[in-house]
């Protein structure tokens, strides 16, 4: 309307090209998520119960919670408190028995679970003709939990004893203290006598109990009455859709026996049987994780104001392409654990339930009071969670450290595997390159320019007619010497292998899958059938063993045709999607392996697709053992064990690639650490601008490939062409010659759950300025602080420096120093890269064309001196491709720089392993070549040699000496020096003496 009013007014030529503008608007497909796919709090039954419950207990002027630990009940025996909370009903006139066990862990961490008993003893009547289980899913952990359930031994009973309290010691040293109230039942979790967590401080604990539904009699009906019954309805659901018309007070039952979306109706044959739970961290004002999630690291209130969101956070894997950003919306995977931070202490609960979840977040403050002197205003998060199925199973985590939250969950969970080094190198996909001949060019012109890669991806179109395990005849005619021609300078192929089988004749996996009953099944017990990419498909049901051993033998080279050692493999779709399931996936009420319904292991699903095709990469050939590479969409607590993970459909547009660094950051903390975000964003044509800047950021993703939708133009690096082609050139050499940095961080990841990337908190957690920074991040311990340029147009970045030592310039050592914001220039084809002072990075600087070429390549190590004059680093190394890293075939070594002694050294801090001596000899000659010194000390100056010494060297080199040369800096440029040439041995104990 405004444009045709314009164009009516405009003179000639402006007409017509308003006239053209509009019709562009017209017929360019608007990209945005389709919001009324998916459910608002008040859409999902069990979540507006919940939230009104809250509401109810908010606004009631005394709200008794009707939870009660019954003391009677209570026992205590090796590290484990059990007994039953019973649940009043009709003002206590009637008990629900719910048996209650607490868990005191060696690590420190408590756990919470909570059962019903009706169900557990399966003493309930399933609705309908359904065939599901009646227990309350009670086998997440079986899929997420890998160890760090040792019960501690010192846990302890309290001497003292308060009436309706019990109290026990737990920790090291026993400075935890979990202190459960009876009547209402609560817990407050303390840390050397201060409260950190507590549990149902606002009384909103809910379990949905069974009961039978009240069939109300069916009168008989005249003819013609039905369909003015209809009618009706309808009209009084539109009405209330219109009036919002105010829930009656009291437990809403409309939605305790089925409920309808999208024309979809979903049967609950078990009838309502919610959990929910309010945490609270007091003295908290950040809370952080519960990923995945378009946000800031910094979690947002979720009940309104100003900034704020007015939905609850949410965790439903689903295939939301489009996605907005800055949103509570869930997206793909969903990892429920969340840590609270303030100055001093990190804590965090882990919420271990699969079903469809819902997070509220709310923050208040309490101000200073004048009269309490001393007494400074704080501000509590209150949060409020909401499973529609299952247990409730929470796990506690006390800190006080950000890192002791990582390595704690990840003993839970597990530690993210260490990758084959490929796989931190970057990956080139497009949906899709069209035939082997493709391949082969595109592989060809990265060569010609001189541009490092690795992997080449492959997605749905390489099948024939989009039957995974077949290749498009027509298309590739030859995978084999496709491959062959890709190792040629070691880079691989990455195919897809989505969890949908196609619904068609003659296709032997099909068929076979259906013979041994694998899929998954709908309520009536059938093999459900929904619509994928292939149309009409199955889907794998890799909760059963039966069928990860059948999906295993897929893979392997005589079935999977045209396969290699350099092939892997990509899975999307998992969480599941289909097409036209209700909010794009699977019913609610179809069945799984063992009759567990989809509702209680939703979020689950994607992982445990995942996880089969890690496993069948472990067998693909009898001998050949190779670290697998999967790339997965769907995720959860437990999926960094086995791949990577991308943050799905994104856009190629500014506010997607500044989104994209908290999103990977989130991962990081939250034990899922090799995560990237489509290099370039997926739907759209980027600017050769945002392309550019993209590649800068991207190369700072953990997980780090370039991906585009089948209906955007060729984007690969060379296409751009100058300068843009030279500048992300050079952004890509960056991350290969900090690859040996990388793979360190990978592997501090992979031993102690440590983030790859990490955020300002993370390193420094008693800088309060910095806690909710989310975009710029740290690589490793390597000290790197990257601020990757997400704004059209700018030509310099602000980037947050926490602490005083000095930050040079990775470039050319300029020196930030000082607590706050600097400036610092950032034209198109500058990366804005700091070096913070107290370490020593490891990289390799000759360009290659693939990772796989570097493999013995010698090192050049960067030592940037800290304000008193010292450095540290490491380094670890191993065959990138083999397990034999753990039988000790590997290098890790520790660098430190003594600014006392005036000497660098290198110390073992690897274990000796029946492989070590092997592996160590294939990297005898592999050597230091270079080692750079920032900020050198002035006395150094006219220096030109300096004292080399090295472990087991022959009697002549045992003292040798190196040239040396130092260079004065200028201005803010810090001086440095050079030592060429060392020869020192990676895999060695050596010094070298700068006095
Ligand atoms: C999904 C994926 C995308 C892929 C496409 C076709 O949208 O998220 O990465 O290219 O499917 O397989």
């Amino acid at each position: 309307m405004m444009f045709s009013l314009a164009i009516a007014s405009a003179p000639g030529w402006t007409a017509i090209f308003l006239l053209f503008a509009t019709l562009c608007a017209l017929f360019s497909p608007a990209v945005m998520v389709k919001h009324e796919n998916f459910k608002k709090c008040d859409q999902s039954g069990f979540c507006k119960r919940n939230r009104l419950y809250a509401d109810t207990a908010a606004a009631a002027s005394s709200w008794t919670a009707p939870y009660s630990l019954d003391p009677t009940s209570i026992k205590f025996n090796d590290g484990q408190l059990s007994g039953v909370i019973l649940k009043s009903l009709g003002g206590g006139q009637e008990h629900v028995k719910l048996p209650l066990t607490v868990t005191f862990l060696e690590s420190g961490v408590a756990r919470v679970t909570l059962d019903e008993e009706k169900r557990q003893k399966g003493d309930i009547a399933l609705r309908g003709d359904s065939k599901a289980r009646k227990e309350r899913y009670n086998e997440a952990g079986s899929w997420a939990l890998v160890g760090g359930l040792e019960v501690a031994k010192g846990a302890a009973l309290s001497e003292k004893v308060e009436k309706g309290y019990t109290k026990v010691y737990y920790g090291q040293g026993g400075r935890h203290e979990a202190v459960i109230r009876h009547d209402p039942f609560s817990v407050d979790f303390k840390r050397d006598g201060e409260t950190q967590v507590r549990f149902n401080e606002r009384g909103l604990l809910n379990m949905e109990h069974w009961r039978p539904k009240i069939e109300k009699p069916v009168e008989e009906k005249q003819e013609g009455e039905e369909q003015k019954e209809e009618d009706e309805q309808k009209k009084e659901d539109e009405d209330e859709q219109e009036k919002k018309i105010e829930e009656p007070k009291g437990e809403d039952e409309t939605t305790w026996w089925d409920e309808s979306f999208g024309g979809n109706t979903d049967s609950k044959p078990r009838g309502p049987e919610a959990v929910a739970l309010d945490i609270s961290f007091p003295g908290y004002e950040h809370v952080f994780g519960i990923p995945e999630h378009a946000t800031g690291l910094s979690l947002k209130t979720t009940r309104g104001g100003e900034g704020n969101y007015n939905e609850p956070y949410r965790l439903y894997n689903a295939d939301v392409f489009e996605y907005e950003i800055d949103s509570p919306m869930t997206l793909y995977g969903s990892i429920p654990l969340m840590q609270a931070h303030r100055k001093g202490s990190t804590v965090g609960v882990f919420w271990m339930n699969a079903a469809e979840t819902w997070v509220d977040v709310v923050k208040s403050k309490a101000t200073a009071n004048p009269l309490s002197l001393g007494v400074k205003g704080h501000t509590d998060t209150q949060t409020h969670w909401i499973s529609e199925s299952g247990l409730l199973d929470v796990f506690v985590f006390l800190g006080p450290t950000p890192q002791d939250l990582t390595r704690q969950y990840g003993e839970l969970t597990g530690f993210t595997a260490m990758p084959q080094s490929f796989a931190i190198a970057y990956h080139q996909c497009r949906w899709n390159y069209v035939t082997d001949t493709d391949v082969m060019d595109i592989d060809r012109k990265f060569d010609k320019f001189k541009i490092p890669y690795d992997v080449i991806w492959l997605d749905i179109e390489y099948t024939h007619e989009k039957k995974y395990f077949t290749w498009d005849p027509l298309a590739f005619v030859n995978p084999k010497k496709m491959h062959k021609h890709l190792g040629k300078r070691g880079r691989k192929l990455v195919a897809i292998i989505d969890p949908h089988i196609k619904n068609t004749d003659n296709y032997p996996v099909v068929d076979e899958m259906k013979k041994k009953d694998l899929a998954v099944k709908n309520k009536d017990g059938n093999q459900y059938e929904g619509w994928c990419w292939p149309g009409s498909s199955y889907w794998v049901d890799c909760f059963n063993p039966a069928a990860i051993t059948w999906w295993k033998g897929l893979f392997k080279y005589d079935s999977f045709k045209g396969t290699a050692p350099n092939t892997f493999i990509w899975n999307d779709m998992n969480e599941p999607s289909v097409f036209n399931g209700p909010e794009t996936t699977m019913p609610k009420d179809n069945l799984h392996f063992g009759n567990w319904e989809h509702r209680d292991v939703h979020n689950l699903n994607g992982m445990t697709f995942h996880n089969a095709t890690y496993e069948a990469l472990l067998e693909r050939k009898k001998g050949e053992i190779r670290r697998p590479f999967v790339l997965t969409r769907s995720f959860y607590s437990g999926s960094q064990r086995i791949g990577a993970m991308w943050t799905g459909d994104n856009l190629a547009e500014w506010s997607h690639l500044e989104a994209s660094l908290p999103m990977v950051l989130n991962q990081g903390i939250s034990g899922f650490p090799f995560a990237g975000a489509d290099v370039g964003g997926f739907f759209g044509n980027p600017s050769k601008e945002l392309l550019t800047r993209w590649y800068q950021a991207g190369i700072y993703y953990p997980f780090f490939r370039g991906h585009a939708h089948i209906d955007t133009r060729r984007r690969e690096p060379y296409v751009p062409g100058p300068p843009y082609t030279g500048i992300i050139t050079q952004a890509l050499r960056l991350r290969y010659q900090l690859l040996p940095a990388w793979y360190t961080a990978f592997h501090e990841a992979a031993t102690t759950g440590a983030p790859i990337v990490r955020p300002n908190f993370y390193i420094h957690p008693e800088d309060e300025k910095g806690f909710a920074v989310d975009d710029q991040l740290y690589i490793g311990s390597t000290g790197l602080l990257a601020k990757p340029v997400t704004k059209e147009g700018a030509d310099s970045v602000s980037i947050y420096i926490a602490d005083s030592q000095p930050y040079y310039d990775y470039f050319d050592y300029t020196l930030y120093q000082g607590p706050g914001h600097h400036t610092v220039p950032a034209p198109l084809e500058k990366i804005p890269l700091l070096m913070q002072g107290g370490h020593i990075i490891p990289r390799r600087d000759r360009p290659r064309r693939s990772s796989g070429l570097m493999k013995f390549d010698p090192f050049t190590l960067v030592i940037v001196l800290d304000n008193a004059g010292n450095a540290e680093g490491s380094i670890y190394v191993d065959d990138g491709e083999t397990f034999d890293y753990k039988l000790g075939a590997y290098i890790h070594r520790r660098f430190s720089f003594d600014g006392g002694r005036n000497a660098l050294t290198s110390v073992n801090v690897g274990t000796k392993g029946p492989k070590t001596d092997a592996y160590l000899k294939t990297m005898t000659k592999v050597r230091v070549e270079k080692v750079i010194i920032v900020s050198a000390p002035k006395e150094w100056k006219g220096k030109k040699e300096v004292v080399v010494s090295e472990e087991g060297a022959k009697e002549s080199a045992r003292r040798k000496k190196v040239a040396f040369s130092y260079h004065e800096g200028s201005g803010k440029t810090a001086a440095w020096a050079v030592v060429r040439d060392p020869k020192v041995g990676i895999g060695k104990g050596w010094k070298i003496d700068f006095s």
